[in-house]
């Protein structure tokens, strides 16, 4: 399995720690990120991995910033992207579970490394368990068409 990671400026060496403990899970990591702490825009990172899962060259993503948002804003702009932040282990589970996320954010600023990987884990075993939750997600495509046609 095939995990896309990025990053800005902001989150350099926590996507390292990330990235080495993914692999250590058995996971293939694909870096998409800033790897210099040079000021850099977050549209960017946030844009490549949700490319990357969109287009499946990846299976799923992995993106920090500063607070988890700017990246997560900027990857849920790709058609078929539906990522959220997490805090927190329980909404890294339910994010797969009921949303079925395939990108997940946090932030670098928010979060310790520790709490990262927790949050890492409990997204990658989780499990989407479809039924009522696939109709919503089948909802969340729906308005995506229905936006991008508008325009
Ligand atoms: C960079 O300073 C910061 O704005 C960025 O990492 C992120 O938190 C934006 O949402």
């Amino acid at each position: 399995m095939k995990i896309a990671i990025g990053n800005d400026h902001a989150a350099v060496d926590l996507k390292r720690e990330i990235a080495r403990y993914v692999e250590s899970l058995g996971y293939e990591v694909i870096n998409f990120g800033t790897d210099n702490n040079e000021s850099c825009d977050y549209p960017i990172y946030g844009e490549k991995v949700g490319q990357a899962v969109a287009e499946g060259q990846a299976d799923c993503g992995i993106l920090i910033c500063g607070t988890g948002v700017g990246v997560s804003l900027a990857a849920n702009k790709v058609k078929g992207i539906r990522c959220g932040v997490c805090s927190d282990t329980t909404t890294a589970r339910l994010i797969k579970e009921h949303n079925n996320a395939n990108v997940i954010a946090f932030g670098a600023r928010i979060v310790g490394a520790e709490k990262a990987k927790d949050i890492v884990k409990a997204y990658l075993e989780a499990e989407f368990q479809g039924g009522r939750h696939q109709s919503r997600v089948d909802m969340l495509s729906r308005m995506e068409e229905s936006w991008s046609r508008s325009e």
